[in-house]
């Protein structure tokens, strides 16, 4: 079943705020959750499978790895997914818990409907036995939606943690904490600091996949809002930002331009070479998360990573504030 509690008013509602809010902002910028429509969510399925795109095929091997350790510690009888796309690698963790036999119910929790809808059919009919209930929300607003239960863990996997800013993070973590009670687990799978020579290529691959995602977020404007943007007018950049360590992936102008949004009677100038950021993607040390966790009231009990040292999956619980 799907619950929905974002439907397209509130989308088209929200995306307007956004778009005012960030296109007249110096410098010029967009949330990163306006790329995932029915296109937009096929193209990150695709930029899992690019040769250069390691964080998948890594949160993959960790969990194949600790999948049976996880659920013989957390024995969870409810697992919630935020941000849950295709849900693909979270199969290894329900099929963990129910070898473990405490598992009754699977809540993957997501903004693109359509992705949802997908794996919601496909895991309902893949695990017979389990209760599948997909929520149509937003991870940092609807998490009051999440089922009550007595001992959850809650994945949220691919390194989309990292996708908010430092505040929006931290404000995250605080009000998850807050719908958890003591006891309970969160399974947090993050990308981590490395050689930017092997972080920029995950973030503008050779067959130009990420560029045509990022692009997808103009797309997602101009069929929302009645815009004009020319998708041929911005180049796709992904610029390592050494201090903050995190990726950046801009859009920037290739000229001079106007662009044209119907729906809010607003007309945004571009000069040439401004950019546009659309998404941060930030990388972590274990010793930075482990405050930040700490800073959520959560205690970070296992620290797994890939044999590469690239990716880590943390597995948290929840602690007294
Ligand atoms: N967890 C999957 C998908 C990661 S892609 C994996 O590891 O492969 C990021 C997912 O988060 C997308 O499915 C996107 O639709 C979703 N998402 C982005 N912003 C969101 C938000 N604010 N609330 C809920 N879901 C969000
Ligand atoms: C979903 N998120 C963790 C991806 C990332 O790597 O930050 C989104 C993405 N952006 C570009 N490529 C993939």
């Amino acid at each position: 079943m799907l619950e929905i509690h974002l439907d397209e008013q509130d989308i088209d509602r929200q995306l307007r705020a956004d778009v005012q809010l960030g296109l007249s902002a110096t410098p010029k910028w967009l949330p990163p959750k306006w790329f995932y429509d029915a296109r937009g969510s096929e193209l990150f399925e695709d930029i899992t499978r690019l040769p250069e795109y390691y964080p998948t095929r890594s949160e993959r091997t960790i969990l194949a790895e600790r999948a049976a350790g996880i659920a013989a510690i957390t024995e969870a009888k409810t697992l919630v997914e935020l941000g849950s796309g295709s849900s693909e690698k979270t199969r290894l963790l329900l099929d963990a818990l129910l070898s473990r036999g405490t598992l009754g119910a699977f809540v993957p929790l997501d903004v693109s409907r359509t992705a949802l809808a997908e794996a919601v059919a496909g895991l309902t009919t893949d695990y017979p036995t389990l209760s599948v209930h997909g929520v149509v929300g937003d991870m940092t607003d609807d998490l009051r939606h999440i089922p009550d239960g007595d001992n959850r863990l809650v994945a949220f996997l691919g390194g989309t943690i990292g996708n908010l800013i430092p505040a929006e993070r931290a404000a995250f973590l605080t009000g998850l904490r807050a719908v958890l009670g003591e006891g309970e687990w969160l399974l947090l799978g993050t990308d981590l600091v490395k050689d930017p020579a092997i972080i920029v290529p995950a973030y503008d691959d050779a067959a130009g996949v990420t560029a045509e995602f990022n692009k997808n977020v103009l797309r997602v404007v101009n069929a929302r809002l009645d815009a004009d943007f020319d998708l041929d007018a911005f180049d796709h950049v992904a610029l390592w930002n050494a201090e903050k360590e995190w990726i950046e992936m801009r859009l920037r102008a290739t000229t001079a331009q106007q662009v044209r949004i119907n729906d809010l009677d607003l007309t945004v100038d571009f000069a040439a070479g401004e950019d546009l950021r659309t998404e941060i993607s930030a990388k972590f040390r274990r010793p930075g998360l482990e405050t930040e966790l700490a800073a959520a009231s959560f205690t970070l009990r296992h620290f797994w990573t890939d044999p590469q040292g690239l990716f880590a999956v943390s597995l948290a619980q929840a602690v007294s504030g």
